[in-house]
């Protein structure tokens, strides 16, 4: 096997400065001492990923997938072992790495080729087939830190596609696109693939893992925690996650929920209930289920609204509901209690989710309490239903011939 990229005992460590500071020249002090906590991203890890194919990289957040890539990508360098890239990298890497925010679309463009080894005159040449592809002509001349997620995502994947690499990095690029610039992008990520160029692909799209790659990796807390097929790595992946709800001592403190809020009214427990009333994390796409939340008042509270929402672990936004949307007023919360939420039917596809949950008040100006991404989910797809986000219980008609019904 020809090895395009290999990783031989690869660890990458970061240094976290201690934040507990109680002044600025105490900061000051502690930061020549060099008061901190190091911390190993990843360790000691090995894997080749052969020319010509698709490797996919899963894990949780904060598992190391982007720093593998920058590490690659020669943007980081590793703390111990031996990194081999045969071929010339293209990367698409976390939003706006690489884009000056000052310059301009074109300038940008110029830029990232330089960085790339690209003579000018290539770069000249190539110039509209990116800014067609990236689709913002009308916007090429204006300053990058003026465009929108999706503008700047578009931009620089239409830079990495168009500059002829040997070995395509993609973190994470269809989580801020839309589903047309997402389509265009699998198409051309299949067209390289076609082209027996290298690819590493992140994502938590799970399903896009399946259908691209030729094989998966799936880290956590710094190590390769399992290694084949997209099929058994991506379950295995879903598999952890369960385990860890079930399990709650067994995750890493790595887990990252943010809490805001006066907290006059605060949530002390979310739950997911599966239909026997037993909690429950992990779901079938269809599956009914209820959210509870329970509350307790530091005062009375007048008129809360309780609100519920999910994520995709990767932060595409999927839903959001509350019981003032929902008709409901509720004129005094005093003390404790719950406020429970009914979802007849799960209508998420299969992936990791986040789910929220809140209390805020009527006009939703004051949050008494915000807790985000407390609960992780996943969600199963028994058989093939749909690709994407949401299922939409679809049905088809197929006129003029006589089709033959085929289980799926
Ligand atoms: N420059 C840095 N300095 C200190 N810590 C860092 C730095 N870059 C990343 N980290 C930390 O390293 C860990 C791994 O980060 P990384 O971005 O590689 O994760 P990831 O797997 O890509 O996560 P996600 O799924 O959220 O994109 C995180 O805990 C992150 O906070
Ligand atoms: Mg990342």
């Amino acid at each position: 096997m020809v090895a395009a990229v290999a990783f031989d005992g690869v660890s990458k460590r970061f240094r976290v400065y201690r934040q507990r500071h109680h002044s600025l020249k105490e900061a000051f002090i502690r930061r020549r001492r060099g008061v901190y906590d190091e911390f190993w991203v990843l360790r000691g890890i090995s894997f080749q990923v052969e020319s010509g194919t698709t490797l996919g990289v899963i894990g949780p957040n904060g598992s190391g997938k982007s720093t593998m890539l920058k590490l690659i990508a020669r943007i980081l360098h590793p703390n111990a072992g031996r990194i081999t890239v045969g071929g010339r990298v293209s990367a698409l890497l976390e939003l706006g790495t690489g884009f000056h925010p000052d310059y301009t679309g074109r300038e940008n463009i110029y830029l990232n080729g330089a960085l790339l080894g690209l003579r000018r005159d290539v770069i000249r040449a190539r110039l509209d087939e990116i800014i067609d592809f990236a689709a913002i002509r009308p916007f090429i001349d204006n300053a990058v830190k003026t465009y929108s997620s999706g503008m700047t995502m578009r931009l620089g994947f239409a830079i990495a596609v168009n500059v002829d690499p040997e070995i395509l990095l993609i973190d994470e690029v269809l989580a801020v696109g839309d589903a047309e610039f997402a389509q265009k992008c699998y198409a051309r990520i299949s067209q390289f693939r076609a082209e027996g160029k290298t690819i590493i692909l992140v994502s938590h799209d799970l399903d896009a893992i399946r259908k691209f790659s030729d094989r998966a990796i799936l880290i956590d807390q710094g190590d390769i925690r399992a290694d084949g097929s997209p099929d058994e790595v991506t379950n295995r992946y879903l598999n952890d996650v369960r385990r860890r709800q079930e399990h709650p001592e067994e995750l890493a403190d790595l887990k990252t929920t943010a809490r805001w809020g006066t907290h006059e009214a605060e949530i002390t427990r979310i739950e997911m209930l599966g239909t026997d009333g037993r909690p429950r994390y992990a779901f079938d796409t269809g599956d009914p289920l209820e959210v509870v939340v329970s509350y307790r008042c530091r005062r009375p509270v007048n008129d809360p609204v309780f609100g519920i929402s999910i994520s995709r672990a990767d932060g595409v936004y999927c839903y959001a509901a509350n019981t003032r949307a929902n008709g409901i007023r509720i004129p005094r919360v005093a003390d404790a209690g719950t406020v429970t939420c009914s979802l007849p039917q799960l209508n998420l596809l299969e992936g990791s989710y986040f789910l929220s949950a809140a209390i805020t008040d009527y006009e939703r100006g004051t949050t008494f309490d915000h807790w985000d991404r407390r609960v992780e989910f996943t969600v199963r797809q028994k058989q093939y239903y749909a690709g994407g986000v949401v299922y939409m219980d679809d049905h088809w008609q197929v006129d003029g011939t006589t089709p033959v019904h085929s289980p799926r």
